[in-house]
Parts: C-alpha cells; structure tokens; sequence
C-alpha cells in the first residue's frame, strides 16, 4: 500500500478494545482524535476508500435500535477496505433463547475480527470483551457510557475550538438516562473544559458535582456563559414514572429556540446527538440553523469509527504477529 496513505501509528496507543472514555487518559483521547483527523483526511471528508483494514471482517451487535451509530460503524469499515456483517437482535435467534455470549461466539465463528455491540445492559461490551479474543467496541451499553459518541462530540468542537480550557460545555436535557452524557463528562474533563449538566431536578441531580461539572437547573441562568450547548433527548423508554408536567413544560423552559439564541454568544455551537425531537430539546429554526453542527457530528461520527476501528484491529493484529 502507498505509504502515503498509512497514518503515523501513535505509540502511546495499546488498546484492542474501546469500551469507555472515563479509562481512558488525555493522550489517548487526544490520540482518538488525531487519528480520527488524518482519517477525515485521508479519505476526503469521509468520502474516499483506503485499504488500511482489508481482511478484516467486523460485525455490528446491536440489541438496541440505532441509525447514526450502527451505519456509520458499516460504512467506517467499509471505507478501510474490511467486510462487515449486521446483526439485528429482533430477527435473530435470541428470540429462541440464545444468550448474549453464545451469540457473539457464534458470529466469531464465522472468523470475526472485532465486535460493535450495543446493549441495553451497563457493562455487556465488558462481559464479551473478558471472555472472547477479539476486539469489542462499546456503540452504547444503557445509560452507562457511548464512547464514540464522545469522541465524535469532542471532535466536532474541536474542529471549531481548538482549545478545550477556554470552553464551557453545557450538556442538556436528560441526563440521569444519558449515557451520550457520561461519555461527553469525562473526556470533556480529560481536555480540559469546564462542564455544566443543565436539566429539571429530577433528572440532573446534584449527585453529578462528584464528576466535577457544575450542575444547574435552569438553563436560561447558564446561557449567556456557554461556548458549546449539547442537546440530549429525553429518553422516554427508559424512565418509569414522568420526571416532568408534560413535553409542553419541558420546552418552555429547555428548548434552545430563537429566543434563547438571542441571548446565547453570538459563535456558540447547537449540538445534539441524536435523534432529535423537533420542539421539545430544539425548535426547528435552530436545529438548522447556521450556528447548528449537528449534521457535521454525524459525519465526524464515520470519522472517529474509522480511527478506532483503525487503532484497535491493528493492535490486535500485532500481538497476533
Ligand atoms: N446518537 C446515537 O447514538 O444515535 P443512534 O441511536 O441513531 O445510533
């Protein structure tokens, strides 16, 4: 292959799995980053193939739906030249009883390399990734952490703000089910940025002052300070009782809308991961609006993928030598 197209392979990386960020240190976030950069470049946006992974064969496991993650997972490999292959847990035979490591041990079989596993579960990407021999991605295990999702975040801020110590981040909405905002909390803190967790009480409670962020509970307090507001749906699917009046309510006071963006800085950048609801985080106008990167997240998103698909089967292939 051209050496021109391979990135510099960063010594500080060891890692054959990515299962969080909060184990992870500044250097290999920011080695997370850089590769996920060179791999934007490389490929012109996201764009072009490079054969950096071809022989490789990665399988997408997700017991939860997804779009953003699971496609762009499929099309990251892809771009590096491997194969991939889906599972879909509501068509397969988990529905006759199969458990979740006779699965994954079954689609290893078929000579896998490295597993992307969502699951409803906290901590079921660590359970395959102690009891099999190959690379285990976590694409997102319950409201425990999404650690790509981070990185895409991070990524895409970094790209309009270069230097996280002169950032506040607002992180807004439903943090207590949010494992989007776990992931975004420690690699924020790693880099550097000081982080606000903004929401009704009853889902930001002020047990997240343990992590070092601030907390706050009404966001028109906190507006005019913030560089960054990251917009988190309300996971309704995962809550038992209400935490709020009605949608209505909840918009009234958290929906960055055009009125709030008159009081926000003129540069701030709209982010959300992902799927919106149009009116109750966000009015449609801001979402796409010109201060709104939310479309750009999703392709850094294919960015960040190659790079840790890139990163993990390499170390793996390594040690394999
Ligand atoms: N942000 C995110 O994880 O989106 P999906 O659920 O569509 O993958």
């Amino acid at each position: 292959m051209d050496e021109s197209l391979q990135p510099a392979w960063p010594a500080g990386w060891t890692r054959r799995h990515l299962l969080d960020l909060e184990s992870l240190s500044r250097e290999e976030i920011e080695i997370l980053l850089d590769t996920a950069l060179q791999m934007k470049k490389l490929t012109q946006g996201c764009r072009a193939k490079v054969p950096l992974l071809s022989g490789v064969t990665t399988a997408n496991l997700f017991f939860e739906n997804s779009t953003r993650t699971r496609l762009s997972f499929s099309l990251a490999a892809r771009r590096l030249g491997a194969d991939t292959v889906d599972f879909t847990a509501s068509t397969s035979s988990v529905s006759k009883g199969e458990s979740l490591l006779d699965t994954a041990k079954t689609i290893l079989a078929m000579q896998v390399d490295s597993l992307i596993v969502r699951h409803r579960a906290p901590g079921a990407p660590y359970i395959l990734a102690d009891n099999l021999d190959c690379c285990v991605i976590n694409a997102g295990d319950g409201p425990h952490e999404h650690p790509t999702q981070g990185l895409l975040d991070m990524l895409t801020i970094r790209e309009h703000r270069p230097r996280f110590e002169d950032l506040t981040v607002a992180l807004v909405g439903d943090i207590a089910h949010s494992r989007t905002a776990r992931s975004n909390i420690w690699g924020l803190k790693k880099l550097g940025a000081h982080v606000i967790v903004c929401g009704p009480a009853t889902l930001v409670s002020r047990q997240w002052e343990k992590f070092g962020v601030e907390v706050a509970h009404r966001l028109d307090d906190i507006l005019p300070r913030c560089d960054v507001l990251n917009l988190l749906r309300i996971q309704f699917e995962r809550q038992y009782t209400r935490p709020f009046p009605s949608v209505h309510e909840y918009a009234l006071l958290y929906a960055m809308n055009r009125q709030r963006m008159e009081r926000a800085k003129s540069d701030i950048l709209i982010m959300a991961p992902g799927p919106i609801n149009r009116g109750v985080e966000i009015t449609p106008d801001v979402a796409d609006g010109p201060q709104s990167v939310i479309l750009d997240q999703v392709t850094n998103g294919l960015a960040v993928r190659m790079a840790v698909l890139w990163l993990t089967c390499r170390v793996a292939q390594q040690a394999a030598v």
